[in-house]
């Protein structure tokens, strides 16, 4: 039986839930947005796909908006469009607070964070799968949470990459090595059998699509399910 890994020491931040809206029923958005804060999430996060930086194409600040009254959890853009810059505003304007940008989508990273700032949103950083954390820890300054791919971006549904968990883990020392204040968002087959490996490698912001509308007992259970299984890495 393989030892359970050792949590990093520090890593006492909040777990929080962020459900990814990719699996709701579109014809009902407002309604899956309000569901899913009576299911207990923490927040919402808006997957942001423009058919070039991912194969997918998804919506924009217009639908973010439309549901921004009918919730009071705060809302986070996942930006998984080239060269972003232009639409950060529009998110903003939309009622997002955080804005996430993948470092690979844009030439100046410290440059568009900043802008994220400007705006007048908190900024966050994405990394894929192959993109080593090295790429981002120059604008850590910048930012409140780095975002570590656990599938490659584009779809709901796809499986965890575990290959991922020491760079999770090399993420949280540097961060607590360096007395930074920051959170790691983990986003890709997120779920009850995956949960705990990811939380003990130093996740504590946990998004998660399919597997909350996956399960039997309903949507409030899942999100309780998911945030005990994190939980319980720290007892
Ligand atoms: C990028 C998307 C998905 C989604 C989560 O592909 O951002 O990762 O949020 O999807 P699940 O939880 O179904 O893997």
């Amino acid at each position: 039986m393989p030892s359970e890994p050792t949590p990093l020491p520090g890593t006492d931040r909040p777990f929080e839930i962020a459900p990814s809206v990719l699996p709701v029923d579109f014809a009902n958005f407002g309604q899956a947005c309000v569901d899913l804060v009576e299911a207990g999430v923490d927040r919402i996060q808006f997957d942001i796909m423009d058919g070039r930086f991912v194969p997918n194409l998804t919506f924009g600040p217009d639908l973010v908006a439309s549901v921004r009254s009918l919730v009071d959890v705060p809302f986070e853009a996942h930006l998984m469009v080239h060269e972003p810059d232009w639409i950060v505003p529009q998110f903003v304007d939309a009622g997002c607070g955080l804005i996430i940008v993948h470092a690979e989508s844009v030439i100046h990273l410290h440059r568009s964070l900043s802008a994220v700032g400007d705006a007048g949103a908190r900024a966050a950083v994405a990394l894929n799968p192959a993109t080593p954390i090295e790429d981002v820890l120059d604008v850590l300054d910048l930012v409140e949470m780095v975002l570590i791919m656990t599938v490659n971006p584009g779809f709901g549904g796809q499986s965890y990459i575990a290959t991922m968990e020491p760079k999770i883990a090399r993420l949280r020392r540097h961060i607590v090595e360096h007395g930074l204040d920051v959170d790691i968002e983990v986003d890709g087959g997120i779920g009850p059998a995956t949960v705990a490996a990811a939380a003990t490698a130093g996740a504590n912001v946990l998004v998660a699509g399919s597997a909350l509308f996956r399960d039997p007992a309903g949507l409030a259970h899942a999100v309780s399910d998911l945030r005990a299984r994190a939980e319980a890495t720290r007892s």
